[in-house]
């Protein structure tokens, strides 16, 4: 394509090293989809005749099915998928096709195949979320009077209910659809007419291309236009927090499946067995759920190192864009095909969560909450409560094995219902504070997160 300038041959050793056909030739329907928008707008302005516009477009149709086809193979000397779409059409048209390229560059050229790619794939990953969310709120529906262990530190803290759990994770997740969102936005305008860096002495009509492709608008200075990669940044922000999001799920629900913890059940469907232990059923797929993490964010420090210290504008480090939002992509879509239905074959033994904290000391909040409502001090209470809960070690008692008499002579101040209100269901069914895990309050959040879904999904 540069001939004209070189006297010698491009090596071969260099094609190689210089070619991105093995990750960009998925771009060619993209690709593709832009040099038609292109084509209309130089037909637009008169820069193309109708009807030799025409012809390209057919031409440009026909390459599109021999890509698909898989009758079209890219050559390695063509460098890249762009080229390789060039060539084929001035193949087939001659000195026709030869026009297809005037006014632009590679450089806007890739940044709008990328975009309209992204905007293919937000379509499903939007799919993937929203099915996700789909069954953690039918899961916290089902689940909303099941009582199990909360932790801080991973020591039991206070009674939760299970339901309130699932929308911990619904509301982690809601931000990533936020993030996601902003992904969207990011592509959504059209660089093409940025040319190389500086825009063009011909006639193009920015608008028309952008309009014709769906974008929004038009990219404001070319110079920015080629240079940068922020809306991959913004992809690889979304699927790195949604990644970790994912993680500590996974690692929950490994942690709750494990013989220690035993309250939740995993589908024996999504378990693999061991080749030596008979007995083991092990949730490899929790672990690669959350074993994917690591890769999903080294992909964004990857983009990040590689960005870090371009001089404006274009340069060719950014071809090495492409290879890790593939792998990025394809992590994150794996996640998303597994984990919603991995999520609603999980099944509870609620009396094993419940016996898991029996004899425990979960409920030593409420019993200086109790003392407060009594005019107690905060402080005062805690250290009378934490007494009482020193009491009990010394003697092997469970707190709520406590008699009022044994109450009062430690805490003169306890009220007469203090042994009644002890107890796990009014523990969960009184934490009624905005947010908080009282049952009510999750049916509220419930009815709340299917609105969002329902009729407020921004995606
Ligand atoms: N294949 C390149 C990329 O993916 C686009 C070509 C721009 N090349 C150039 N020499 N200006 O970034």
């Amino acid at each position: 394509m540069w001939k004209g300038r070189f006297s010698q041959e491009t090596s071969a050793a260099v094609s190689a090293f210089t070619q991105s056909l093995d990750l960009d030739w998925r771009l060619a329907s993209c690709d593709i989809e832009g040099s038609r928008a292109h084509v209309a707008m130089l037909s637009k302005v008169g820069l193309l005749g109708v009807d030799e516009a025409q012809r390209i477009d057919r031409a440009l149709a026909e390459i599109d099915e021999e890509v698909v086809s898989g009758r079209l193979k890219p050559r390695e000397e063509l460098e890249d998928v762009h080229m390789n779409i060039e060539a084929r059409l001035i193949e087939k048209l001659g000195p026709l096709g030869a026009k297809l390229h005037m006014g632009r560059s590679r450089n806007d050229q890739v940044a709008t195949t990328m975009r309209l790619f992204l905007r293919r794939e937000y379509g499903d990953l939007a799919l993937g979320l929203k099915k996700l969310l789909e069954v953690l709120l039918g899961r916290a529906e089902a689940d909303r009077e099941v009582i199990i262990p909360g932790y801080t530190h991973l020591q039991q803290a206070q009674p939760i209910s299970l339901g309130h759990y699932w929308m911990a994770h619904f509301e982690a997740f809601r931000r990533d659809v936020a993030r996601l969102s902003a992904a969207v936005e990011a592509v959504d305008e059209s660089p093409l007419g940025a040319g190389a860096l500086a825009g063009s002495t011909l006639p193009l009509d920015r608008a028309c291309t952008a309009e014709l492709l769906r974008f929004s608008r038009p990219t404001r200075n070319s110079l920015d236009t080629v240079a940068q990669r922020d809306y991959l940044l913004d992809y690889h922000h979304f699927a790195s927090v949604f990644a970790l999001h994912c993680s500590r799920l996974a690692e929950d629900l490994v942690l709750y499946s494990s013989q220690e913890f035993g309250w939740l059940l995993l589908p024996d469907a999504y378990c693999t067995g061991s080749s030596m232990m008979p007995q083991k059923k092990n949730p490899d797929v929790l672990e690669l759920i959350r074993g994917k993490t690591g890769q999903v964010l080294g992909h964004l420090l990857d983009l990040a190192v590689t960005l870090k210290g371009l001089p404006m504008t274009y340069n060719r480090d950014l071809q090495e864009d492409k290879r890790g939002l593939w792998a990025s992509l394809t992590a994150v879509a794996a996640v998303l095909s597994l984990l919603p239905d991995f999520l609603s074959h999980v099944s509870v033994d609620a009396d094993r969560a419940l016996k898991s904290f029996e004899g425990g000391f979960l409920l030593a909040t409420d019993v200086a909450e109790h003392l407060v409502e009594r005019g107690v001090p905060f402080r005062e209470a805690h250290e009378k409560t934490g007494r009482a809960v020193r009491w009990c070690l010394d003697r092997g008692r469970a707190l709520d094995s406590l008699s009022l008499r044994e109450w009062r002579d430690l805490i003169p101040e306890a009220g007469e219902e203090l042994p009644r209100r002890l107890n796990a269901v009014d523990a969960v069914r009184l934490r009624r504070t905005f947010g908080g895990t009282g049952f009510d309050r999750v049916a509220e959040a419930v009815a709340e997160g299917r609105h969002f879904v329902e009729d407020s999904w921004p995606l």
